[in-house]
């Protein structure tokens, strides 16, 4: 784990932990074939892009994801629901690159499966990830990027406690035009302070 300009850093290391309906665990190199079942959904990934991925891009996707824990000690989950067992998404805290004007920081994000959609899941997987941030990991504050179009995502955000600082421009890249996303934000004692009960550590 290297010491990066990118983000703040860190006390410790990211873990796995689980939460009273998920299991929330570092992506593998194993994983490919259920996040592409998810990640093939229009929906999961209409926002940046428009349409769904295709097996070769969740694979590079993943190794992204690895080589991001690798990095920083910390990244995000894949998220799966004890009940069922099945892979409904991820959830996580991730370094924002897309938007270099915010750097060093830390995103708190999220993505589910549609038919995961509507029991709370992303809030309580983001919730355990906020926690985490805030004590395992010793971070001041976290911030959040949804896109401005994506209303859904951006209650999310409001569902943690986070607060609206404004809208910024993020910048196109090789795989979509430029969008608008809600800049929020937390800082940790405000979390802390309204929320105190923590996620299992596995
Ligand atoms: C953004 C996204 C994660 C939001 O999912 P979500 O399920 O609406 O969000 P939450 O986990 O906070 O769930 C809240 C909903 O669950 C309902 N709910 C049901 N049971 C619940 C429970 N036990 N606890 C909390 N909420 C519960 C809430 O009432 C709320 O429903 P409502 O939106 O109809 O009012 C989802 O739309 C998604 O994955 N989109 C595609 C990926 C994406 O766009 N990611 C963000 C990129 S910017």
């Amino acid at each position: 784990m290297g010491v990066s300009a990118l983000s703040p850093p860190i006390a410790a290391p990211l873990g796995d932990v689980n939460t009273e309906r998920l299991s929330l665990r570092r992506f593998e190199r194993d994983d490919l074939d259920e996040p592409a079942a998810v990640f093939e959904h229009r929906e999961v990934w209409q926002f940046p892009y428009g349409r769904g991925m295709t097996g070769e891009e969740t694979e590079a996707f993943l190794d992204a994801q690895i080589a991001h824990w690798d990095q920083h000690g910390f990244g995000c989950w894949t998220a799966k629901e004890i009940a069922s067992g099945r892979l409904i998404g991820y959830v996580g805290l991730s370094v924002p690159t897309f938007l270099p004007d915010i750097l060093p920081a830390v995103e708190v994000g999220w993505r589910f499966a549609p038919a995961a959609w509507g029991n709370g899941y992303a809030t309580e997987g983001a919730t355990a990830a906020l926690h985490e941030a805030f004590t395992t990991m010793g971070l001041d504050w976290v911030c959040s990027l949804p896109q401005a179009d994506n209303p859904r995502s951006g209650r999310v955000a409001e569902r943690l406690g986070m607060k609206l600082i404004r809208d910024v421009n993020v910048p196109a890249n090789a795989r979509r035009g430029e969008v608008v996303a809600q800049h929020y934000q937390i800082a940790r004692d405000d979390r802390l302070a309204a929320h105190s009960s923590p996620p299992r550590r596995e």
